[in-house]
């Protein structure tokens, strides 16, 4: 399970290099493909907020059930997850009124794909940090069996970095493959 985590933050973590480089064109007033974010958008709403997020959630729920955490993490790590749902699902919202040809002005746009790229960097900076290794530390075997038993979707295939690449998903994975 930690394994499938630190995957996940992997390609997380390129998906936001490639919208790092939309926001500099942006700055550089260039022109850039709003579908690409849109797709990427898609796959953090559809894979990261339903089964990375939820996996993590049922991990540190455990964790800090089980084990001796600070309140202040957990309480951070909850209200990271939501705050992340929710500049997510903004940010859906703003790129579909773009590419329905509605007036956003670009310096909109710019704030709020800066905000939600250094949300999502800064968490996955905490994460892999500090939670995972601690939780590495301190959870035994039997734990992680306990865990996988507990886990549900475990048959989700991933539709953009897993073997079969969803039609939706096939412009953003050549684009991720170009580096
Ligand atoms: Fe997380
Ligand atoms: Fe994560």
């Amino acid at each position: 399970m930690l394994e499938i985590i630190h995957n996940d933050h992997r390609n997380i973590n390129q998906l936001l290099r490639i919208l790092r480089k939309k926001i500099k064109l942006l700055e550089e007033d260039e022109k850039i493909d709003y579908r690409l974010i849109k797709a990427i958008i898609t796959y953090l709403r559809n894979y990261a907020d339903k089964y990375h997020h939820p996996m993590e959630d049922l991990i540190y729920a455990y964790y800090l059930k089980y084990r001796v955490v600070p309140d202040a993490i957990a309480i951070r790590l909850s209200k990271e997850h939501k705050l992340i749902k929710e500049v997510t699902i903004e940010l859906d919202e703003l790129v579909e009124m773009v590419l329905l040809d509605a007036i956003v002005p670009k310096q909109l746009c710019l704030e709020k794909l800066s905000v939600f790229v250094e949300l999502q960097a800064a968490h996955l900076m905490y994460e892999e940090s500090q939670i995972l290794p601690a939780i590495r530390e301190s959870l035994s075997a039997d734990d992680w069996a306990n865990l996988e038993q507990q886990w549900q979707h475990n048959h989700y295939e991933d539709p953009l970095f897993g073997d079969n690449i969803g039609e939706e998903y096939k412009a953003l994975a050549e684009r991720i493959n170009q580096g």
